[in-house]
């Protein structure tokens, strides 16, 4: 079993990343794979509404030199989806909203590429949003016929600066427990 997880964040290695693995590390503890994949190493476009992917049905975007269509079949492949993101004005940075855009109108038009792939959403927020940019995230996975994991509290961790997350110990041991949870529901549906 697989898990990728995809940091929105323009700022590699930073809070989001470090969420992220923090789910990872209990994921593999029960044996799954994981794999980061992190946005600020590309410069994925919005969406330019061209409708070829929807209307071609073809699985994949017609901008093919910006990283998204590699990412999106890192995602295909996957069994679980983690989406992070930290927020950026209230809500998911540009670069998470343009590579939800553009999967959004590929999966209208081949259906059911995400049924039933287990997903999770993190959030890293200095203050103010947190739950905004969550249920971006979880719309997106949730009208993808994927199965979303819950935690103790709703998945945001508060810090600035990087590292600052960690000292959110709430925030960090309800990723620990999102981690034990997807692991318990992949292994659920996967046996
Ligand atoms: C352009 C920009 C906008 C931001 N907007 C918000 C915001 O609306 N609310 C908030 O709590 N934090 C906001 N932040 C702070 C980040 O969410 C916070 O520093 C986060 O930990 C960064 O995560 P990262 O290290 O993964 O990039 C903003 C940061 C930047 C650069």
């Amino acid at each position: 079993m697989k898990v990728v997880g995809i940091n929105g964040s323009p700022r590699q290695d930073g809070n989001t990343a470090i969420l992220i693995r923090t789910v990872f590390q209990e994921l593999e503890q029960q044996g799954i794979e994981t794999e980061l994949f992190q946005l600020a190493e590309k410069s994925i476009r919005g969406c330019n509404a061209c409708w070829n992917c929807f209307h071609s049905q073809s699985g994949c975007c017609v901008i093919d030199d910006d990283g998204f269509n590699e990412c999106f079949a890192k995602l295909l492949a996957a069994d679980g989806i983690i989406l992070g993101s930290p927020v950026y004005s209230a809500d998911v940075t540009s670069q998470m909203k343009a590579f939800i855009d553009r999967a959004s109108i590929v999966l209208a038009g081949k259906k059911g590429l995400f049924r039933h792939k287990v997903g999770a959403a993190v959030i890293a927020a200095r203050r103010g949003g947190a739950i905004s940019a969550l249920d971006t995230l979880h719309h997106f996975m949730h009208s993808k016929e994927m199965f979303l994991v819950g935690s103790t509290y709703w998945n945001m961790v508060y810090g600035r600066e990087i590292g600052e997350v960690e000292r959110d110990q709430e925030g960090m041991q309800n990723m620990k427990n999102l981690g034990q949870n997807m692991a318990w529901l992949l292994e659920k549906i996967h046996r």
